[in-house]
């Protein structure tokens, strides 16, 4: 039997209303700033879908564009700015930055209460340790396409083909939280193949069309597929030969509309849960100030 395909344009407008309906009905404000450096089209796709996300489920959306030759300082300060606004819930930098500009500077600069994108240090190490961080939103994403599926993870052989610190590692580490056993492979796997066999669920995150083919998935097995290649038309292809696989696998993710839909809906998200926190952080400064007015505070 052919594998069932997964939905993500579905799961994504799920996750949207639910996040559209707490903005509202708790009339927050949520604002995310965007920032792209340079004019990648991939990156500047990338943005604009994200700016439109905002725009659909009622999150403030600044977008600042620089061009490929800003300087490191200026983004810098303008993250400063950023950091320091009380108005700004989440900052998110698009990735790739061009060669003058060090993304380690970058990323470590953004608050972690403002890192909606879950780069910084302090969230990814928080990640691996299972505490309350934001999540990078592609590995969120995938978690939330499992929960949503019911799929088991305890005790299952979870293979993952591309270790970037954006999705790979830190993916790996957020399914080993949930008793998965993980195995990381990357270009320098000797026999991919061998390993790729071995999963119950694989995940490919390379960038790379048709890395995947059915002879290295095991039967049955389900496949999550995050990468994202455009061809010379323009299409975009994942790393799996979807139709082939799809003959034997149990479940499979397509490119589009598999996990790149999730990905921005995770990422608003994570945008509204900055927002409360912050909200939170004002309420008790606030509750602190009044009871020091009222003389209530015992000191
Ligand atoms: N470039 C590719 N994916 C991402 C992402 O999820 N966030 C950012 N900021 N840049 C990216």
């Amino acid at each position: 039997m052919a594998a069932r395909v997964f939905d993500g344009k579905k799961l994504a407008e799920k996750i949207k209303e639910k996040i559209a309906k707490e903005i509202k009905e708790k009339n927050l404000k949520p604002k995310l700033s965007l920032i792209l450096v340079g004019n990648d089209p991939a990156s500047q796709v990338y943005v604009k879908k994200k700016h439109e996300a905002c725009q659909e489920i009622g999150i403030i959306s600044d977008q600042h564009f620089f061009t490929e030759k800003a300087s490191e300082k200026e983004i810098t300060e303008l993250i400063e700015i950023l950091n320091k606004d009380p108005e700004v819930s989440g900052i998110l930098v698009q990735l790739p930055l061009p060669e003058q500009i060090s993304v380690k500077k970058v990323i470590n600069l953004i608050l972690p209460e403002k890192d909606v994108d879950g780069f910084h240090p302090v969230n990814i190490g928080k990640a691996s340790i299972g505490q309350n961080c934001f999540f990078p939103a592609t590995p969120l994403g995938i978690l939330r396409l499992i929960e949503e599926e019911k799929i088991e993870l305890q005790g299952k052989n979870v293979v993952i083909v591309g270790t970037s610190n954006i999705v790979g590692k830190p993916l790996g580490l957020m399914l080993l939280n949930k008793n998965a056993t993980i195995t990381y492979c990357n270009k320098f796997t000797k026999d991919l193949k061998e390993f790729t066999k071995k999963a119950d669920i694989l995940i490919s995150a390379v960038g790379k069309p048709k890395l995947i083919t059915k002879d290295m998935v095991k039967k049955n097995a389900i496949v999550i597929d995050v990468g994202t290649t455009r061809n010379e038309t323009g299409k975009l292809t994942g790393d799996v030969d979807f139709e082939e696989v799809k003959k034997t696998a149990l479940f499979i993710t397509p490119v589009p509309g598999g996990v790149g839909p999730l990905t921005v809906a995770c990422l608003m998200e994570n945008t509204l849960k900055a927002e409360k926190q912050s909200f939170k952080k004002r309420l008790s400064k606030t509750s602190e100030i009044n009871s020091d007015c009222t003389g209530e505070k015992n000191d």
